[in-house]
């Protein structure tokens, strides 16, 4: 695992967005997967703005996101499809066709693992970009999930609910369920790129880098990927025991 510090959540952005951009540019045809969540707005920023000033070509690569919550629809402005529309694709020369995230109106694990297919059908992905939750969830795989999962309906925990409370009008407005990549559909990543931003991920930070790996601290799972990129910002740096 390769860890990077940086000062703060703009320069995390800008490193990740180097490299991504550096895949791009070296094949067209890259497979993405992206994450949603407020730590990778800055670098979905940094990535418009190089675009436009780099004129990068993005009518060829494909795109896989994590999750999406159980029961939004593209019409809905906190789904992650909405998101992901008004915070990247929007603004660079993607393929809608091309962009790819669980359907919130899946109801069934048959359906849901069809999206695992649908990546591996395109090759698998090149690089799967994470954020990281405050205990240690990636995509919406909350403790406890097993390491060989695929893509799935899943249950939000408490904490992961009222942490993303602050996109909705009122904690209640939180869907309690998502569709979510699996651990082990994250883990099929060629590459991994994780980016923690912010005090409230140091505990995460912490036991992502250091272990011991299990299932308490989804994220831990990574330790056994043999190409993990880390991208922590000094506050997500700073944990003591
Ligand atoms: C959500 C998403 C995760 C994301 C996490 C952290 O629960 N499903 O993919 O990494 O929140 O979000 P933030 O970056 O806003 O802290």
């Amino acid at each position: 695992m390769k860890v990077i510090v940086v000062k703060n959540a703009q320069e995390a952005g800008k490193v990740g967005a180097e490299i991504i951009l550096n895949l791009v540019k070296e094949n067209s045809k890259t497979v993405l997967g992206l994450a949603t969540g407020s730590t990778p707005i800055p670098l979905y920023k940094e990535i418009i703005s190089r675009t436009n000033s780099e004129k990068i070509d993005w009518s060829n690569v494909t795109t896989f996101n994590l999750d999406e919550y159980k029961g939004l629809t593209e019409k809905d402005d906190q789904s992650y499809v909405y998101f992901m529309r008004k915070q990247l694709f929007n603004h660079i020369n993607i393929e809608k066709e091309n962009t790819h995230l669980p359907s919130g109106l899946i109801n069934s694990n048959h359906e849901a693992v069809k999206y695992d297919e649908k990546i591996k059908n395109h090759g698998g992905i090149d690089l799967q970009l994470l954020g990281l939750g405050i205990n240690g969830h990636v995509g919406f795989n909350e403790p406890g999930t097993p390491f060989n999962s695929l893509t799935s309906i899943v249950n939000l925990t408490e904490s992961t609910i009222e942490a993303n409370a602050r996109f909705f009008e009122k904690k209640s407005d939180v869907p309690t369920q998502a569709i979510s990549m699996g651990l082990q559909s994250i883990m099929n990543a060629k590459k991994i790129l994780l980016v923690a931003t912010g005090k409230n991920k140091a505990e995460a930070v912490h036991y992502l880098i250091n272990g011991p790996i299990s299932e308490e601290w989804p994220c831990t799972v990574l330790l056994n990927h043999k190409d993990v990129t880390v991208i922590v910002d000094e506050e997500a740096n700073s944990y003591k025991k």
